[in-house]
């Protein structure tokens, strides 16, 4: 029973961790390893790959790491050009972390030319914030389904069972041990 109530604790303590991750923000490094350099030839689209990989929300950052390079925040027209006289943001210093700090899109482009045209630039799409009549949605959807929960419930009573009858079964185990 100790174990029991040890595993109920414990999946609170998952649970509430949870919703602290889902409130706070994350640092994503872009590039990873390699970090905002220009891409090799064959991987010229390697920025935009890895931003449409990771599902960046608002108030997420960015963070650049580079070596006598730059990193501007430019209009949609300008990141086509590989250009801009009056960025939204510009950084120089070599570690760059950047707040996305709305929905939408940002696009970042190295602020040498020469190295945004050979691929060293990115489109970020930052998602919009989870609207709360979405989720109400969402359960109106699943409320018909009665069938589902009913296996769904019955399926963790087993697996609850199950889980019970393994703990007892291992105190069996070793309360018996001691007497061969
Ligand atoms: C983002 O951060 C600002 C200030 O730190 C806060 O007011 C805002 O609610 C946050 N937005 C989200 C979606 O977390
Ligand atoms: C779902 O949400 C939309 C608005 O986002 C609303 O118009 C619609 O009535 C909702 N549907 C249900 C089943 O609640």
């Amino acid at each position: 029973m100790a174990s029991l109530s040890c595993n109920l604790l414990l999946s609170l303590i998952l649970f509430s961790s949870l919703q602290f991750y889902t409130a706070s923000s994350t640092e994503f490094e872009v590039g990873g390893d390699n970090g905002w350099t220009v891409p090799s030839k064959q991987h010229d689209e390697i920025y935009n790959s890895w931003a449409s990989k990771n599902r960046l929300k608002v108030n997420d950052t960015v963070r650049f790491k580079y070596k006598i390079d730059s990193v501007m925040v430019v209009s949609e027209e300008e990141y086509q050009k590989c250009q801009s006289s009056h960025p939204i943001f510009f950084s120089n210093n070599g570690d760059t972390v950047f707040k996305l700090d709305r929905p939408g899109f940002f696009y970042f482009i190295s602020g040498v030319s020469s190295h945004c045209e050979r691929g060293q630039k990115m489109i970020v799409k930052v998602l919009e914030p989870a609207a709360p009549p979405q989720s109400q949605n969402s359960t109106a959807h699943s409320q018909p389904k009665k069938n589902g929960t009913a296996e769904l419930a019955a399926f963790s009573w087993t697996s609850i069972f199950m889980f019970v009858s393994a703990v007892l079964g291992i105190h069996l185990v070793t309360h018996s041990f001691p007497l061969f």
